[in-house]
């Protein structure tokens, strides 16, 4: 992305970085709130809290209106990564560039902070949501939520995932887990800014189509770099997804075909912003990233 964007995404950034501070104190029982705060603060690229905001800002909420629902998507996302790691799912020792969490406070713990996080994000949410804000946009993002939380979203996308290792699976099933896993969850950020922003159904609808374009491709990307980056720059373990003979785009169609889809549905999600006169640096350059990326990865 140029350093426009790279300023205006980092200016978020910052913003939602603070936010996640504050957002959860350490008190009795001291080493649940001390595991949550572990993975909740270990850095990370806040794409999708900042795609939160980025969309409620571009069509005309306040920083503060869309704040507590940004905290709460990162906290969902922070849940899914402290799970996917345990050794009963993806088993890896590291995650943004530290020990996993249950590497440090052990797989009970790391367990119940996910679960904690978990909780604790839809009822961020309901209490920190400005009073400005109607009930019934917040009822209609809690739903937005637990539809990306759940069996209508990462739950499902993850069992399949984990269904599909040492497995030939379709096409079919190879999107849905796609789509699933990680695509729901950046619907969820874009639909969350719109909601706030009681955007227009014709612009809620073009959000969401550039959501599950950006997340297919980013999920593919992700496959990519399991192949073809190292430790030091993933900040997580390369080479699990051969290793757990896990169905991925590049295992199914190998590296070529992966990137070449890749840079097709990066095509699509800027054709979307444009044909939607969404004028956002910053969802462009999220996208330019991965096409660049691609571009330099191999
Ligand atoms: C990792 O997501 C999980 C996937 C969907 C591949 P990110 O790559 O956005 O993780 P962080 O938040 O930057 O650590
Ligand atoms: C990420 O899939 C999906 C979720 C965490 C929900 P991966 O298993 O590929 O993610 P990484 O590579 O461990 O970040
Ligand atoms: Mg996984
Ligand atoms: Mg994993
Ligand atoms: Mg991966």
């Amino acid at each position: 992305m140029n350093e426009a964007a790279k300023n205006k995404y980092n200016q978020i950034k910052n913003i939602l970085e603070e936010n996640l501070d504050k957002s959860i104190e350490v008190i009795y029982p001291e080493s649940i709130y001390e595991s949550m705060r572990y993975s909740l603060l270990a850095g990370g690229k806040r794409l999708r809290g900042v795609m939160a905001i980025e969309t409620a800002l571009i069509f005309g909420a306040k920083p503060e209106e869309i704040l507590p629902a940004a905290c709460a998507i990162e906290m969902l996302h922070c849940q899914s990564l402290i799970h996917d790691d345990l050794p009963c799912m993806d088993n890896d020792d590291f995650r943004r560039g530290k020990p996993s969490n249950h590497k440090v406070f052990g797989e009970s713990t790391a367990t119940l902070a996910g679960d904690a996080l978990l909780s604790y994000a839809p009822k961020f949410i309901i209490d920190k949501t400005p009073k400005n804000i109607n009930s019934d946009i917040i009822l209609n993002l809690l739903r937005e939520f637990f539809i990306a939380a759940g069996v209508d979203g990462i739950i499902s996308g993850q069992i399949v995932d984990i269904d599909s290792e040492k497995k030939k699976i379709s096409k079919e099933t190879l999107n849905y887990i796609y789509e699933y896993k990680t695509a729901k969850l950046f619907k969820l950020a874009v639909r969350a800014g719109a909601i706030i922003a009681k955007a227009d159904n014709e612009k809620l609808v073009a959000v969401t189509n550039f959501a599950q374009n950006y997340g297919h491709a980013f999920q593919i990307y992700d496959d990519i770099l399991d192949v073809t980056s190292t430790l030091e720059i993933l900040g997580k373990t390369p080479g699990k997804d051969i290793a757990a003979e896990k169905s991925t785009y590049v295992s199914m169609y190998g590296l070529e075909e992966a990137k070449q889809k890749v840079l097709f549905l990066c095509r699509e999600a800027y054709d979307i912003l444009n044909s939607n006169n969404i004028n956002s640096e910053i969802l462009k350059g999220i996208v330019s990233d991965i096409s660049e990326g691609i571009k330099k990865c191999c």
